[in-house]
């Protein structure tokens, strides 16, 4: 390992402002060659290049090499390139997006899902992956709900840990097949108002501490390296310019000591915010804010040395920063290996291999969720005739939107998946698989709509189906929850297959054939329409709920459409059924030093083995601050045969029913509280005890 002290004595100050610069490989490619498009455009000088710091979005084992080496010969004290990527759920082997994954709620998957992702990337000379994207969301007109894994904080920290655990493993330095992970972006960006991409957020500092930080927090927890700003606003200030958030809240109460990197641009957003002068301005603000790396813009390029030199910034915070970057050089071996894991070979052993097929067919089968299932429709015969219609039938872009390497030559698609099962295909068929959903770039970044419903001419195929008297099965392939009106009451079944990844065709197969009973739940509520939005499981009582058994004119409620969302969180159907029964406490109260088991039987009273996702919830009744109706504070996954059943058992703590309270003290209140569970947020058994 290098002597970092060391090295950051002999560097000068143009060397060290470079470290903080993060270029495109278009910098590269033109091999610093002339001074022309984009480093002319940025006003920045080749010998700023030649000493940069790390390099965004360039892959493949060949360039990553040729790039690393050719920068070597240039750098005078021989410090590597770092190479960093958007790896969010998958290289080039493709796994459904994590809100797909969300519902799996399968952590095991998740992790297993990241570590295939970053073996691909780590051979590809990626040393760094922008994920995990934590950021909680309630708002499906938002493009980038699909790289979530929804609206629920405990969920979304959950899988926090199981992403950063399968991006990292536990031996950065040794284990080549593992990449740094940077969870982004920090914080809140999943708010923006009116769900429309970079708009402005503003919330309680209670909210934000309570619902949107314990995500980034657990990812640092399992010692993620690194972690993104976000482009909004945190209470008036750019989050990447926010000293109160990234020095108080995140250098700080959340203990991180990590590379900070801003999110594209964002420094200079500074301006356009109307909280910074000019570049200089936004310079001197992120740099005191602590933040390290700017992506894609030039100002501390420009104006850090200037600042310096001006006494406006302590030359200690630039020293802090390098040395923040040097170590995560250092971390990655990259002094002794500047190539680590990148490999052409072994590009050629791991990339789409047969192991990582199976694994992406095994997320995508567990992230689908099945919405309806009228009749028993599902699964299908496979010695009956189906026909296979919709836009979807036959499309490889099944992806999602963090698919860059990802080929939609690659994928399987349904009519792939169909043929190679022997399904018998005929257009007449009383049986009529419709595959419907958005075309892919209608979510992601800045893809935001504010009608979330499929395509009209859509809706018409499928009513002109049905219409023939059909047995109608849809499949859906989207990023967000939608406005399902025109779907939910047409189809006889109903399928939210997600975009499901590379081998999305043939998990889709199995689930409607019946070789894989369906097992997810929803991550994130389905609205009755736009107008409801924002509509979420753990929402507030309000002084005036709308009492469906006892209706009255003045409380919270629409007039045209109910309060009810059209499909719940948690929720989601098998082709067995499943029971809960005796639902125990193992005490009527409990004091903060003793632990409660609660405690359930779930029975599959179906005919076919089936896994069921046990949700537990509790509601705080009366507390200095209003609590939600529903708090998630546990899951177990509960795979049960025909006829069987276990007792699922959870332990809850006081330290589970702490919130913030007025001063943002987090601790408990004395008294009653209410704890559920069930298969889903609205069909659950209640039990009571008390905190004394
Ligand atoms: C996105 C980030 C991403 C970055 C680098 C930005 O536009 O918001 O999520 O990591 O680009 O590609």
């Amino acid at each position: 390992m290098k002597d970092l002290k060391k090295l950051l004595s002999e560097m000068t100050i143009d060397e060290k402002v470079a470290q903080l610069m993060q270029l495109g490989g278009e910098f590269y490619q033109a091999a610093h060659a002339e001074i022309t498009g984009p480093i002319k455009d940025m006003g920045i000088s080749v010998a700023a290049v030649a000493n940069s710091g790390s390099v965004l979005g360039v892959t493949g084992a060949e360039e990553v090499i040729r790039i690393q080496k050719e920068y070597l010969t240039k750098n005078r004290l021989g410090i590597p390139l770092l190479f960093m990527a958007d790896v969010v759920h998958g290289y080039q082997t493709i796994f459904p997006i994590p809100l797909a994954i969300g519902c799996s709620w399968d952590l095991d998957l998740a992790e297993k899902s990241a570590a295939v992702a970053a073996k691909e990337a780590a051979v590809a000379g990626t040393h760094v992956t922008f994920a995990p994207m934590v950021d909680l969301v309630r708002d499906p007109r938002w493009g980038r709900v699909l790289e979530t894994t929804g609206e629920d904080a405990y969920l979304n920290s959950e899988f926090a840990k199981a992403f950063v655990r399968g991006f990292q493993g536990n031996d950065l330095t040794n284990n080549l097949n593992k990449v740094a992970a940077c969870v982004k972006h920090f914080a809140a960006y999943g708010a923006p108002e009116g769900g429309r991409d970079y708009n402005t957020v503003d919330m309680s500092e209670r909210r934000l501490r309570e619902e949107y930080l314990p995500a980034y927090k657990a990812a640092l927890d399992v010692g993620c390296e690194m972690v993104m700003t976000s482009f909004n606003l945190v209470d008036g200030v750019p989050a990447t310019s926010n000293k109160w958030l990234m020095r108080d809240v995140l250098r700080k109460e959340m203990d991180f000591n990590g590379v900070l990197i801003s999110d594209w641009g964002a420094v200079k957003e500074a301006i356009v915010h109307g909280t910074a002068v000019d570049e200089r301005d936004a310079a001197y603000q992120a740099i005191h804010a602590g933040l390290d790396i700017e992506m894609m813009t030039p100002c501390y390029i420009n104006s850090l040395k200037d600042l310096i030199n001006d006494g406006k910034v302590d030359v200690k915070l630039l020293d802090e920063a390098v040395l923040r970057i040097l170590e995560l050089k250092n971390k990655l071996g990259l002094f002794e290996n500047p190539y680590r894991g990148a490999s052409e070979e072994e590009e050629n052993n791991v990339i789409l291999s047969d192991a990582h097929r199976q694994a992406a067919l095994e997320v995508a089968e567990g992230s689908i969720v099945l919405l309806k299932n009228e009749e028993n429709t599902l699964p299908l015969d496979i010695n009956q005739t189906v026909a296979l219609k919709g836009p979807f039938a036959d499309e490889g872009s099944i992806l999602g939107a963090w698919s860059w390497k990802g080929k939609a030559k690659d994928s399987v698609t349904l009519m792939d998946a169909f043929k190679n099962k022997g399904a018998i295909l005929e257009e007449t068929s009383e049986i009529v698989v419709l595959a419907l959903g958005e075309p892919a770039c209608w979510s992601g970044e800045a893809s935001c709509r504010a009608d979330i419903k499929l395509p009209l001419k859509q809706l018409e195929l499928l009513a002109e189906v049905k219409s023939q008297r059909k047995k109608v099965v849809v499949v859906l392939f989207n990023g967000r929850p939608l406005d399902l009106h025109g779907v939910l009451d047409v189809a006889d079944a109903v399928v939210e297959a997600w975009y499901p990844g590379t081998e999305g065709g043939n998990a889709v197969a199995n689930i409607l054939f019946g070789d894989v009973n369906p097992s997810g739940k929803l991550a994130m509520t389905f609205p009755y329409s736009v107008g409801q939005i924002p509509v979420y499981y753990n929402h507030l009582n309000t002084g005036r709920p709308n009492v469906l058994d006892a209706p009255n004119a003045y409380v919270s409620k629409y007039l045209d459409i109910p309060n009810e969302p059209l499909i719940p969180f948690g929720f989601g159907l098998s082709y067995t059924t499943f029971e809960y029964e005796d639902l125990q406490l193992s005490s009527p109260e409990i004091t903060s030093s003793e632990i409660l088991t609660v405690s359930v039987k779930v029975t599959n009273t179906g005919s076919r083995t089936g896994k069921e996702v046990v949700q537990l919830y509790i509601r705080d009744l009366v507390a200095e601050v209003s609590r939600p109706l529903k708090e998630l504070k546990g899951h177990e996954l509960v795979l049960l045969k025909a006829g069987e059943s276990k007792i699922v058992t959870f332990e809850l703590s006081e330290a589970d029913l702490r919130y913030h309270h007025r001063d943002l003290s987090f601790t408990s209140d004395l008294g009653v509280f209410e704890v559920y569970i069930g298969g889903s947020s609205v069909d659950v058994l209640k039990g009571k005890f008390v905190l004394q």
